[in-house]
């Protein structure tokens, strides 16, 4: 059934008040309910789902009635009334992890989007915003709920959640839990605890965790003058989970491997990601849970945010250049491919049947874009002014993407008619620039194919590569506008989409020496890795496409580049990251090219060799250790990826004699796995992975890379997972392994697209599997099939088979028959 924007209607009746009480028990928890409601009419519809109903009482009077397959229809008082309910749940056999459940033998929850309703009897939807109070009873040592701690004894504890929220905010956790503590005293004065609560053995893995929540709490009051408003904050790690965290109010859930972290543990993208995850669901304190969405078509208004702010920070405490470009490579990943497939929505869906199948690129990367534009196109300031009134305007409401943009408008007076297609439309808009020069007079035309406001940042280099217009913002708002830049001594090179100001598809016809030029001297360091990248993808499609040698003038470029000792070493390892295949694969697709994986993967293994082969005489000096005691920091975690990039070349001209010295000394994980990868694509990995698998195999988080690791590089990638499901550790009920395992197969381009069409014959029969136990992990790892169309006849009929047996396979959920009905082009 599909639900749509256009259909919202308020709730009939306000909630003032709720209180629960939990008796924790595995097969048969009691769950006691008293919810306060105003007056608001005679019929009551509440959401619950699974929930075994032991009694029913309105004002304390005993009430008979029988719930549906999703709640309770009620007859109730035409006046302001109590109700209480008490149902049984069974946490133990909840392996969709959704709701109350169980990992590792500790109780927890995730009620984001709509789990709240297998708790108790609640209108499950996030404008009904309440304050809670919560008991728990149970033998765990641990009991924790939102909120302040309020009230404990033996084998109970009371919290109590003075700000009113949506029940998806709602958490439990009780559990053999130890804490790594601190305290946080806010700009206001406010003494703040600190809990990362995690299994007894890993507390010595939080400190990263820590410092980063720290940071994150300082920079939210320094940035965007928000404070923390309880006087405890509580994190914990589980093992299993559907996603990276949840923001629940004062009691984040996260999932383990987004917390816990040693240097010998966690490669630096490890903590980077920590970093990002713990700011990202600590600034959800505002933007999500002080002000949360009406209905969840409005998911953008607090996750594009978030993430927008996530992003700010990491660039803060991090460089800003070289962040940029790696969102703007997760973005061109998966979002760009998102948008080009069956699975295309706008920021801001208007129709869904399963809106767990909406946290998307699309939602969270293209969400934060827009925002992104947004202050690019009204100015710091003003953005900053436009927060602040959004803060006191709607603080404690559920608000829209209206009022998010008419707060913009309040406060700059501009209007954002034109801008709200960002929200509403689907797809990336393709913007051509076309340049012409004339006695001094520079112009760029710019086109669209669609009728979007987009700012252009652009700025002009001189032929001796100065920079001699520094970027200007142009607005793009009508099918084609000219811009003129005056005054101008000789034809300059213009770098346009500075910084990726928009997301969109440029199309610049422009030399391949104006983009060698553009990548030894632009001054905007984003557009002058992205020269390198464009260069790149077109070497690499030529490669496959003309079977041509990899150009001279490209490697002697990169070269340039990645020899030059006064750049950064972060932005050097990003220059010499090759395009991916799959990226390869959509580029050449939509120049009307259909992709033969296999050739693209052997072009992309000759363009590698033929760049170890340039750089040969540098690669020693750049693979030598990277001097100082570790530290997660930005710099030193660029001198290893500058380090693992060269090993990677390197080992193609030694068959990993060096990456062999490299892995056998590694006291990191980023050098171990490194090393490891480089060895396993030399072809002489096979003792390395062994004394990998030995050493970790008592470690879940590490043992994910383990799995992943020999996926990504094996040759034939669907016989290695084959074997794989067989090893005693595979546990498919845990998501973080099942994605460790078939997140690597979908990732193995030509491994999972082989012709045999083994690979999509095993993702379907394991998705087929797992949609029985945890409907939302299954629908979420069948997303591989969405670039379906791109491929030959043989393959899209392959793949087209696997989704109808999907499709048909008996009892599917919601959630994966969205997913494939819509892969198939059956909605
Ligand atoms: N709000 C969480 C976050 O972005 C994600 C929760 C996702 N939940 C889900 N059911 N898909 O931090
Ligand atoms: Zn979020």
């Amino acid at each position: 059934e599909t639900v749509r924007l256009a259909d919202y209607t308020p709730f009939s009746h306000s909630v003032e008040h709720v209180a629960m009480t939990f008796r924790l028990a595995p097969e048969a928890t009691r769950v006691t309910t008293r919810i306060r409601f105003g007056a608001g009419g005679t019929a009551l519809r509440l959401d619950g789902e699974g929930l075994r109903l032991l009694a029913l009482r309105i004002d304390g009077a005993a009430v008979s009635a029988e719930p549906d397959a999703t709640g309770l229809s009620l007859t109730v008082p035409d006046r302001a009334f109590v109700l209480e309910t008490e149902v049984e749940i069974a946490p133990a056999g909840n392996t969709a992890l959704e709701g109350l459940y169980m990992s590792g033998g500790m109780y927890c929850t995730q009620c984001e989007a709509e789990g709240f309703r297998k708790i108790t009897f609640y209108p499950d939807r996030p404008d009904v915003m309440a304050p809670f109070h919560v008991r728990i009873e149970s033998e765990m040592p641990v009991l924790l709920s939102n909120g302040n701690p309020s009230a404990q004894g033996p084998g109970w504890a009371e919290w109590d959640d003075p700000w009113p929220k949506p029940s998806y905010l709602f958490a439990l956790v009780a559990g053999d839990l130890v804490a790594h503590s601190d305290r946080f005293t806010t700009m206001e004065g406010r003494d703040v605890a600190l809990n990362i609560w995690v299994r007894p053995g890993d507390e010595d893995r939080c400190a990263y965790a820590m410092d980063s929540l720290k940071r994150s709490m300082r920079w939210d009051e320094e940035v965007y003058g928000r404070a923390y408003d309880l006087s405890v904050f509580n994190i914990v790690a589980v093992d299993d989970f559907n996603m990276g965290a949840m923001e629940n109010k004062g009691l984040n859930i996260f999932n383990s491997k987004y917390v816990l972290a040693l240097p010998q543990t966690a490669t630096d993208e490890d903590f980077a990601r920590i970093e990002a995850i713990i700011a990202h669901e600590y600034f959800h304190n505002w933007t999500g849970n002080r002000i949360t969405c009406r209905d969840w078509f409005q998911l953008c208004l607090k996750e594009g945010l978030t993430v927008f702010r996530d992003q700010q920070f990491s660039a803060d405490m991090r460089s800003a250049a070289v962040k940029r470009i790696e969102d703007v490579l997760t973005l061109r990943a998966r979002q760009f491919r998102e948008d080009a497939g069956p699975l295309a929505h706008p920021v801001r869906p208007d129709a869904y049947e399963e809106i767990n199948n909406f946290y998307t690129a699309t939602v969270y990367e293209k969400g934060a874009e827009v925002i992104g534009m947004l202050k690019r196109l009204v100015g710091d300031e003003a953005y900053g002014r436009a927060l602040d009134l959004y803060f006191e305007r709607h603080d404690g409401q559920a608000c829209t993407i209206e009022d998010w943009l008419r707060v913009f408008e309040d406060a700059t007076g501009r209007d954002l008619t034109q801008f709200a297609r960002w929200y509403t439309e689907a797809g990336t808009p393709r913007v051509t620039a076309e340049e012409s020069w004339e006695g001094g007079t520079f112009t760029l035309t710019l086109s669209q194919d669609g009728a979007k406001v987009i700012p252009v940042a652009v700025g002009l280099l001189d032929p001796s590569g100065q920079e001699v217009r520094p970027t200007e913002v142009l607005e793009l708002t009508e099918a084609r506008q000219s811009f003129r830049f005056d005054g101008l001594a000789a034809r300059p090179v213009a770098s346009v989409l500075r910084g990726f100001s928009a997301p969109v598809l440029l199309e610049k016809p422009s030399s391949a020496e104006e983009r060698a030029f553009l990548l030894a001297h632009d001054t905007d360091p984003f557009n002058r890795w992205d020269a390198g990248r464009s260069l790149a993808k077109e070497v690499l499609s030529q490669m496959v496409v003309r079977g041509d040698a990899p150009s001279a003038l490209w490697l002697d470029a990169l070269a340039e580049v990645v020899l030059d000792g006064g750049l950064d070493p972060a932005f050097r390892a990003l220059t010499l990251r090759l395009p991916a295949e799959d990226d390869i694969a959509r580029t050449l697709h939509e120049a009307g090219v259909t992709p033969d994986p296999d050739r693209i993967h052997a072009a992309r293994r000759a363009m590698g060799d033929a760049l170890a082969e340039r750089l040969r005489d540098g690669l020693g000096d750049l693979v030598a250790p990277v001097p100082g005691p570790w530290s997660p920091d930005a710099g030193q975690a660029g001198a290893r990826a500058l380090r693992m990039q060269a090993l990677g070349l390197l080992s193609r001209l030694d068959g990993g004699a060096e990456a062999q010295r490299v892995f056998d000394a590694a006291d990191n994980m980023t050098e171990e796995v490194g090393a490891l990868s480089a060895l396993l694509d030399a072809g002489a990995g096979v003792a390395a992975l062994r004394a990998f698998g030995d050493r970790w195999q008592h470690d879940r988080i590490v043992m994910d890379k383990w799995f992943t690791l020999q996926i990504l590089h094996a040759g034939d990638a669907p016989a290695v997972t084959a074997a794989l499901v067989e090893h005693p550790l595979f546990d498919w009920k845990n998501p973080n392994r099942f994605r460790a395992v078939f997140g690597a197969l979908s990732a193995n381009h030509a491994g999972f697209h082989r012709i045999d069409g083994s690979g999509y014959r095993l993702l379907a029969d394991w998705l087929i599997r797992l949609d029985a136990a945890n409907p939302q992990t299954a629908a979420r790892m069948s997303q591989a099939f969405d670039s379906m169309s791109r491929y030959d006849a043989d393959r899209q009929a392959m793949m087209a088979a696997e989704l109808e047996r999907i499709l048909n396979a008996p009892g599917l959920s919601r959630d994966l028959s969205e997913m494939a009905g819509r892969m198939a082009g059956r909605r």
